[in-house]
């Protein structure tokens, strides 16, 4: 079925309210797992800033014709897998429920990003207001998720004695590892949906990089005397997240595929954020290095990520008339 850009406007406007939907169970399961008032104030705080998202983009569907019932049947139908899913996956730690926290943000702020774009095509300038203002919050949230860093790391490891940490160490090294394998797997299929020159030239790049990083950490491992015959494929809570699902339903297009890419960064740097914390508990400084040169490799994909944007929307819209 195609669609005109004010039938793809809807339809992402959709997605979103559906993104947002999910994110209201999060926003009220993680306090209970947060282990620290202030970072679970902050899950508090966006449950609110949540509920008036989803209103907004209630608002813009209404204006677009969309009926309350409909979208009620949408949630059922596209959120309710998402709503399961996310209950069987709940964090184990403070730490883990922050990088993914950090990553389910760095989605929905680049899904507004495409929101906008979609907007514009249709002359829709009060979605265009509506995602920015959304985008804003949750920018404002991955902010404040930044200065938990410290603190989850904290929660995650304080009854860990000093002399204990290499074992946690080599075990987290091992999740990052699996992470990168699964960046691999992810990225090897998002070649072909990518379809868009810079798009996938970011997404090669990007594979390559995910390569070396796992290369440098199975190093790592080999050097603290880790057996990395059998390098598990058990990332923080990666299976329990089910990416995998993630995956179809959020990047069956350019736009999504480049706003999942980016989520998918910032699950990394959150783990790299994590894991140099860690290494600096356990005084492992070499460790504590390489994150800081896997910190950079993320960050600067993240911005080749973000200068995608505007050619991957571009794209969709091409794709999704064509269909
Ligand atoms: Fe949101
Ligand atoms: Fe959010």
């Amino acid at each position: 079925m195609s669609r005109n850009p004010q039938e793809q406007l809807v339809h992402f406007l959709k997605d979103m309210y559906s993104v947002e939907q999910q994110a209201l169970v999060q926003m009220k399961s993680a306090p209970d797992l947060a282990g620290d008032a202030g970072f679970a104030d902050d899950f508090r705080k966006h449950q609110t800033e949540t509920e008036q998202q989803a209103d907004l983009l209630l608002k813009r569907l209404e204006a677009h014709g969309e009926s309350p019932s409909t979208l009620q049947g949408l949630i059922m139908k596209l959120g309710g897998k998402g709503f399961l899913l996310f209950a069987a996956a709940m964090p184990e730690t403070p730490g883990r429920l922050a990088a993914h926290a950090y990553s389910y943000e760095a989605m929905e702020w680049a899904g507004y990003e495409m929101l906008a774009r979609f907007a514009e095509a249709a002359g829709d300038t009060p979605t265009v207001v509506a995602a920015r203002a959304n985008q804003a919050q949750e920018r404002t949230m991955m902010e404040r998720l930044e200065r938990h860093f410290d603190n989850a790391e904290q929660a995650s490891h304080r009854d860990v004695a000093t002399d204990k940490m290499s074992a946690d160490l080599a075990k987290h090294l091992n999740e990052a590892h699996a992470l990168e394998s699964q960046a691999i797997k992810l990225l090897e299929k998002g070649k072909d949906i990518a379809g868009d020159p810079p798009l996938s030239g970011a997404c090669q790049q990007n594979l390559a990089d995910a390569h070396e990083h796992a290369r440098l950490l199975e190093q790592r491992l080999k050097t603290l005397g880790t057996d990395t015959s059998s390098l598990k494929d058990t990332a923080m809570g990666l299976n329990g997240l089910q990416w995998g699902f993630f995956f179809q339903s959020q990047t069956d297009t350019p736009a999504k595929l480049a706003a999942f890419a980016y989520a998918f960064e910032h699950l990394k740097i959150a783990g790299y954020e994590l894991l140099k914390r860690s290494a600096q508990r356990g005084g492992d400084a070499e460790t504590q290095t390489l994150c800081e040169t896997l910190l950079t490799g993320e960050h600067a994909m993240t911005e080749r990520l973000k200068g995608t944007f505007d050619s991957a929307a571009a794209a969709t819209l091409a794709v999704v008339q064509g269909e």
